[in-house]
């Protein structure tokens, strides 16, 4: 699959950037990296999220330089955006999880990666380097093997263990069995080959449905896993006020507000659509971030204004990591950041703490806004 061939050429423009792989990886991975879950409701709602909210720029004043710099769990960062941890970077480009920790360690920007890596986390913590990284952990079906994952994420140097919390079981993704990509012990992860991925959603036997391995976690693992690491945790997925306020309780540092990228309950609500909602209960108490159909500059901008600290990038990493390996997930990167810088002077915003909730108005529902 690999297409290094392309890195020294133009990079596309963020609009192109995806249809620009689209057709030049196998169906079987494409069906993996694009589909949902179900009919993709959640995916499509994590983007049209974004246009019912307009912003309301500030004119004059005086933007001289723009610092796109900010910290996320204390780590200083040169980006309010982190790469958000997606599976399997080997069946995409030779490049793999090494070469996206490079990128992003080059940019000052977090990277997380998967418990199901193609690489081991600690080769990915070799070429990260300096670079600030955290391990996205899945629970195992057995404890011991959960807990030497989070050791050796905290030997390694994660400075933090993001827990998803979205996948009792995997959802049906129509589009990728089409695909014919199965998420299931065939494809090679480097973690080990004792790190299963998660059990598999309820199955059709007969006439009924059946769920496969008890999904059992509650709130209380966050407490077990802290006597394990001094690692802060982030929770990923989470979609309610109600949630967030157990994470906190259950102390953790961060919560990704999150659908998984519509791959996990669709129909469930867009990411965007459940920040403002996240963000009012959680208050000073941890930091907020989101992820879920993030592409453009002006949505880390709508993001940040609505409360995000950071925002997570899925797919698009994995695009640009297809075009071109690790050279393309840095021009990917530099483009986003150029973006973002570009939609702050023009909405005259100089700092990440100037991004305030005035930046954004709802659009109007029909006709024009009342004078
Ligand atoms: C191909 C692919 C693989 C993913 N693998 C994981 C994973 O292993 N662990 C995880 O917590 N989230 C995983 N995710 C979800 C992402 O972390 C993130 O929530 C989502 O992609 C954000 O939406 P976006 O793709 O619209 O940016 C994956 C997403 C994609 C697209």
């Amino acid at each position: 699959v690999g297409m290094s061939d392309d890195s020294e050429g133009e990079f596309p423009p963020l609009s192109d950037l995806e249809r620009s792989v689209a057709d030049r990886l196998p169906p079987r991975i494409w069906s993996y990296i694009a589909g949902g879950a179900g009919e993709e409701r959640t995916v499509e709602a994590n983007r049209s999220a974004f246009r019912r909210w307009a912003l309301k720029p500030r004119v004059w004043a005086n933007v001289t330089t723009v610092d796109l710099g900010t910290r996320l769990l204390g780590a200083p960062v040169e980006a309010p955006f982190f790469i958000a941890p997606t599976a399997y970077h080997g069946e995409i480009h030779p490049d793999a999880e090494p070469g996206v920790a490079r990128a992003a360690a080059a940019a000052g920007v977090v990277a997380a990666f998967s418990t199901l890596s193609s690489a081991s986390l600690e080769t990915i913590a070799a070429a990260s380097g300096g670079g600030v990284r955290w391990f996205q952990l899945y629970l195992q079906p057995r404890f011991s093997v959960t807990r030497s994952l989070v050791e050796r994420a905290e030997h390694a140097g994660y400075a933090a263990i993001v827990i998803t919390a979205d996948v009792p079981v995997l959802a049906v993704r129509d589009r990728q069995a089409r695909g014919g990509f199965a998420i299931d012990g065939s494809v090679p992860v480097g973690n080990g080959a004792d790190v299963m991925p998660p059990p598999r959603a309820s199955e059709r036997e007969g006439s009924r449905y059946r769920l496969r391995a008890p999904a059992e976690t509650d709130w209380d693992i966050l407490d077990r896993l802290s006597g394990v690491t001094r690692l802060p945790f982030v929770v990923k997925g989470v979609l309610s006020a109600e949630d967030e306020r157990l994470a906190v309780e259950h102390a953790a540092a961060g919560v990704i507000v999150s659908n998984h990228g519509g791959r996990q309950l669709d129909g469930a609500r867009a990411s965007l659509d459940a920040l403002p909602e996240v963000v009012a209960a959680v208050g000073e108490r941890a930091e907020v971030y989101l992820d879920g159909g993030v592409r453009r500059g002006i949505d880390v901008l709508i993001s940040l204004a609505l409360g995000a600290r950071a925002v997570g990038l899925g797919r698009p990493v994995l695009w640009a990591l297809a075009h071109g390996g690790a050279p393309s997930v840095a021009r990917y990167l530099a483009a986003l950041g150029a973006e973002l810088a570009s939609a702050m002077e023009l909405a005259g915003r100089r700092s990440i703490a100037e991004i305030d909730r005035a930046l954004v108005v709802p659009v109007p529902d029909q006709g024009p806004a009342s004078p």
